[in-house]
């Protein structure tokens, strides 16, 4: 199979954890690197060159044909803002692919449903009858269980423990959540670390604690 040849939009933590599961993946080659910072054009990150800000994009697509497409290695913000991906993606989708990166440990059903432009990290698993959306991104050792829907741009950090049916766009379930049996997170939410759900969480919320409770309205999404 033609190894897939991309670059990588975004020079962060996130972009560091991306590159390391597409070297063990072992299936993709990296073209180079798109920083939203023009200081920083001509550096490396692990060896991997910083070839353009954001607005050299489309000129690095037409000077390089064999290019088959990109990732979105930008990541969030502490404060739970997947704006800025959607933002990205949502301009890069109309015109270019955005490739899946697999870890070779990571093992998704062939009867689940995946779109494009996701990570699933070493050690996840993504089971019979779940449908994952596109842009998300599954850390280590996270399952998406049997007929669980996560939708775009998702963010499931690692350990967390998903018994819940859905979880909304553009949600940050962080490390060590749990999401209660067929319980349903919205769009817009950060469910804090360690967090256990055992309510469906209505859209633009933040929620942590055991019971998990809103604490909050997301300030990124309070006019959604
Ligand atoms: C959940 C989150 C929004 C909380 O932010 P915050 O409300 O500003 O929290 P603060 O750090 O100001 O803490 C406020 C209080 O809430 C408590 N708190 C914060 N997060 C908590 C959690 N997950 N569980 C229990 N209590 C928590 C703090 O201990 C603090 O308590 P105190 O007032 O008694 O001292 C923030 O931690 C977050 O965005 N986490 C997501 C991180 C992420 O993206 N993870 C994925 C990485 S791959």
């Amino acid at each position: 199979m033609r190894k897939e040849k991309v670059i990588l939009i975004g020079c962060g933590e996130h972009a560091r954890m991306v590159i390391d599961n597409i070297e063990e993946a072992g299936n993709i080659e990296i073209f180079g690197m798109i920083t939203s910072i023009s200081e920083d054009v001509g550096k490396q990150m692990y060896g991997y060159t910083i070839l353009g800000t954001n607005d050299d994009i489309d000129n690095i697509f037409k000077e390089n044909p064999d290019l088959t497409g990109y990732f979105l290695t930008i990541g969030t913000l502490k404060d739970g803002n997947m704006k800025a991906r959607e933002e990205m993606y949502r301009r890069l989708d109309k015109l270019y692919r955005a490739i899946n990166i697999i870890h070779p440990t990571a093992i998704i059903s062939r009867h689940a449903s995946i779109g494009y432009g996701n990570i699933f990290e070493a050690y996840t698993r993504v089971a019979n009858s779940a449908t994952v959306g596109n842009h998300c991104i599954i850390n280590s050792f996270s399952a998406i269980n049997h007929d669980q829907t996560i939708e775009n741009n998702v963010l499931i950090a690692g350990n967390v423990s998903m018994a819940g049916c859905r979880i909304g766009e553009n949600t940050i379930v962080a490390d060590g959540a749990s999401i209660g049996f067929k319980k349903s997170v919205g769009k817009n939410c950060v469910i804090g670390d360690g967090a256990v759900v055992t309510k469906d969480i209505p859209d633009n919320s933040i929620a942590y604690g055991n019971p998990a409770r809103v604490i909050r309205r997301n300030p990124h999404y309070s006019k959604v």
